[in-house]
């Protein structure tokens, strides 16, 4: 297959197919079992800008970590107030500066659309680390290769997904990528945090889904645990709340504890994109089924193998 990421953007998990999809999980694999030496030609000389207008300790740490593992360099900003912005200068202009001193942006922003309109205002390609409560596309990659690597397949799992639906922009990538996959999906939620209509209605007008995908929803997990094969946890996003005893409502809906691993099966993952706050125990990192640490360390092979396809034909 041609390389379809070559020069692209990555804006939405609607984007990209399945096919596309294990092309990705293929150079993941690849680019994880080369030696240095042998992996810097595919982003030397190469400039990465960061841009990130919203705090992130894993997703922009693990672009540049990416970056640097390629061979390449990564240059930018985490917080807007060491920028010209603070004088007043357009978001545009930002990125014509950010473009114009680099090969491709990775971005976050915590309006939806802003990259978008950054892929539009940019002649290099932009990478979306998470725009608004919209998708946050580069963590769906990486929650599906997690899936594929820890279950040794997609298709044919049962997959509950947990917590803040409404505001969790992961949850809406990961839908978009397991549409192309032939899995059950159980939306576990409090009424006031169903995922939004868009990420259900109108699935198969996503490109390269096969509409299998078989979409439940429900509001108690624990009757759940012994049946999903992966159990996908999210945090209830206070800071897109707009009022702060609504968000009380619904703190500490969920949570898993160590002694639920005896009813879950005894294979299942539990994955999570982290930051955690209190919806995993800390008790529960030793037992068999923990896996979100793993899977935030395969972010960075994933957008290892993202960068240099995106930067090489
Ligand atoms: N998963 C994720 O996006 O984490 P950060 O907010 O720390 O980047």
């Amino acid at each position: 297959m041609p390389n379809p990421f070559f020069k692209h953007d990555v804006l939405s998990m609607k984007d990209f197919s399945r096919e596309e999809l294990e092309l990705l999980f293929l150079t993941s694999d690849k680019i994880s079992e080369m030696k240095f030496k042998d992996r810097v030609s595919l982003g030397e000389g190469r400039i990465q800008g960061i841009m990130f207008f919203e705090p992130s300790t894993r997703t922009r740490l693990s672009f540049e970590s990416a970056m640097a593992s390629i061979g390449g360099t990564s240059i930018g900003f985490s917080e807007t107030k060491t920028t010209s912005l603070e004088k007043g200068e357009s978001f545009a202009d930002t990125v014509r500066v950010v473009e114009a001193n680099t090969d491709i942006i990775a971005m976050r922003h915590p309006m939806e659309g802003s990259a978008r309109f950054a892929s539009d205002v940019s002649s290099k390609p932009v990478i979306s680390g998470g725009a608004g409560t919209e998708e946050h596309p580069t963590q769906g990659m990486l929650d599906l290769y997690t899936i594929q690597k820890e279950k040794g397949r997609i298709d044919g799992l049962r997959i509950g997904i947990v917590g803040d639906l409404k505001y969790g922009r992961t949850v809406y990538s990961l839908i978009y990528g397991l549409s192309k996959f032939d899995v059950n999906v159980d939306l576990v939620s409090p009424p006031t945090l169903k995922v939004r209509k868009e990420a259900t209605l109108g699935l198969e007008k996503i490109r390269g889904s096969n509409n299998t995908i078989e979409i439940k929803e429900h509001e108690e997990l624990k009757p759940l645990l012994p049946e999903l094969d992966v159990i996908y946890m999210t945090r209830i996003q206070k800071e897109r709340f707009p009022d702060e005893q609504e968000f009380e409502k619904v703190r500490g809906s969920y949570y898993i504890d160590a002694e639920d691993s005896k009813i879950m099966k005894r294979d299942a993952i539990v994955m999570h994109p982290l930051p955690r706050v209190d919806e995993i125990r800390p008790a529960f990192d030793n037992m068999p089924q923990a896996r979100y640490f793993k899977q935030m360390q395969y972010g960075r092979t994933v957008r290892a193998a993202l960068l240099s396809l995106i930067l090489n034909p």
